[in-house]
Order: C-alpha cells, then structure tokens, then sequence
C-alpha cells in the first residue's frame, strides 16, 4: 500500500466555543455561528442530509463532476496540484482525480482525524497519486507547504459543496481572495454554488418531512448542553427555516415556544416566546451573480456547467 507523502499539521487555533456561544447569545438578535454544527452528531447528521430526497445540491454536484468530468479535466490541463479546501471524506475530489490525473492532491481540512483517514483511504484507491495533507483552518489565511518536488504544472483550487454560500458576500470575497493568492499566478478555481430557484424547492431542502435538518440545527443545543453544562430543554425551541428573498439566502432559526431562561454555566439567558437563535445562512446565486462576486476577488470567469433543471453550478474561475 502506498503512503502519505506527508501531512502538515498547522495546528488550526480551537476558536472558544464557550466565548463564541456566550458572545452570540448575549447579542440581540441572537446568534450562533454555523461552524458549532458540525461535532461527530451534526456531522453524521449532515451526511444524512446529503442523503435525502429533498436535499438536492450533493445529489446534482455529484452527477455534474460525473457528467462533465472529462470538460473540467480539460480545462485544468494535466499535472497540476489539486488543493481541496475542506475536503472532509474527499468523496467529490475522487471523480476529478480520476479524470484529471494531478501531479498531487493537496486535501485541507480542520478536522485531523478524519482528514488522516481520508488521505489514507485515497493513498489506497490511487498509489501512484502523492497526497499533502495539510490540517488547516481554511477560512483564515494560511500557507501552503513548498509543493515544487512534485513539478506541478499549475494549481487549482477546488471547493465544492456550495460551502460558499455559508459566507455573507464580503466575506466570501474575502475568502476566495486568499483561495486566489493560494493558487497564483496561472491558478484556477473549481466550486460548486447553488443556484437561485422556486422557493418551495429551497424550503424543502432545508425544512424536510423527516425532520433531518430540525435534529441537525437542534443538534448544537444538544452540544451546548453537552460540552458547556447548560440546560436548554430541546422540546422548547423549534427548527425554522425560510428564503430571504432580498438578500437571496436561506436561513436557518431556531424559535423559542414560551417565555424561558437557560442557564449555560453561570450565565443566565432569556428567551421571550417566538425570540429566534439565527444559527446560519446558505446563500444561493445566479450564474451572473457568482461571476461578479469571484471577480470581486480578481477570479476570471472561463467555464460554467449546470444540470439541466438549473439547480446547481460547477463555476471553472481563472486567475
Ligand atoms: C455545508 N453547507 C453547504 C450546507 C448548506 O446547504 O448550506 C449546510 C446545511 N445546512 C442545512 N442543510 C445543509
């Protein structure tokens, strides 16, 4: 079996979780950043998300690397470094790879264990590949490790998941500004963003009939009550989530039903009845409109691949 060619642990600080809860639930309105989601529950929880019916975006992504995969592997050329930012199980990046045979697969990830086992597993399923994993928190700048010995022709940024769209507009600009910087010169981008469509279809996705999602946005209460001591009484907040049309998000709430205080440590917190927690926001844009927000950030558009119901975009951005 072949071996990791290395993994770079950059030692991503652990934000606060008890500073960023107290600082968030103590502001008005009251929020939660959407990163707390995801400990082992919510991320079990997310991939059985991805599984449901109503959750079209990693059903539609995947079909559309599959589908276009020859097309993306000729715009990328071959040999060049494939960096996936936040590569989690790397299920997506295996059909590019196949397809696009890189020089090297550079997978980030701020989760270390999983992102040990997933290098490994694809260390396995392609020994010819090098992989550089780099433990790293991906939304804050960071550098690469010198990728030269592997003579790469060019590197190529790929982020798929419409993870994007959990970033309000500046700070997606933000962010794909360093992916930009990370890339360099004669650099590209590969991400996949969920597009603007019938508002019953957004909802379903984000409020299904199994009530997935409502245990995953509960979830973090369930954490805060499990790492911070606090009692939240979980049948006393409800999942809510709805299209903002201006702003062309979905958010996600979770509502208070009666008049409540918890306690969290210390800290007592009060909930009037109908008050909600805005726990994320999942942008959605038109084609158009991703295009001028990476251009933002100095990104070129050169290709677009979209299914044949418009409900998602593979965008191909140079630099
Ligand atoms: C991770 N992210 C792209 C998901 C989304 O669709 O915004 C998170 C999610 N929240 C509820 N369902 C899925």
């Amino acid at each position: 079996m072949s071996r990791l060619a290395a993994f770079h642990d950059l030692s991503p600080r652990a934000s606060s979780f008890r500073d960023d809860v107290l600082r968030g639930l103590g502001a008005s309105p009251k929020r939660l950043p959407p990163k707390y989601f995801y400990d082992e529950i919510g991320s079990a929880l997310f991939d059985a998300i991805c599984a449901l019916p109503e959750y079209y975006p990693t059903r539609v992504e995947t079909a559309l690397i599959q589908t276009h995969a020859a097309a993306i592997a000729g715009a990328l050329g071959g040999r060049c470094a494939l960096i996936e930012f936040g590569s989690g199980a790397s299920r997506k990046s295996r059909l590019l790879i196949t397809a696009a045979r890189p020089a090297v697969y550079v997978p980030i990830d701020i989760a270390r264990e999983t992102l040990r086992q997933a290098a490994e597993d694809l260390c396995h399923a392609f020994p010819e590949l090098p992989v550089v994993a780099v433990c790293a928190d991906y939304s804050q700048p960071f550098q690469l490790p010198d990728l030269v010995p592997y003579r790469p022709r060019r590197r190529v940024v790929f982020f798929p998941g419409s993870t994007i769209g959990n970033f309000d507009p500046d700070e997606a600009v933000a962010f794909l500004a360093n992916a930009r910087g990370l890339a360099g010169a004669g650099g590209a981008l590969v991400i996949g963003v969920d597009l603007r469509k019938d508002m019953g279809v957004l909802t379903a996705a984000y409020d299904d009939p199994q009530g997935v999602t409502a245990a995953f946005n509960l979830n973090v209460l369930a954490r805060i009550n499990r790492e911070l001591g606090a009692d939240f009484d979980l049948r006393a907040f409800r999942h809510r989530a709805w299209y903002a049309q201006a702003p062309g998000r979905i958010e996600m709430h979770l509502e208070s039903c009666r008049d409540q205080d918890v306690r969290i440590g210390t800290t007592r917190i009060a909930f009037a009845c109908g008050e909600t927690i805005h726990t994320e926001d999942s942008y959605k844009y038109s084609v158009p409109g991703f295009q001028a927000l990476a251009a933002r950030a100095g990104f070129r558009p050169a290709a677009c691949w979209v299914d044949d119901a418009n409900l998602f975009s593979i965008h191909y951005m140079t630099c």
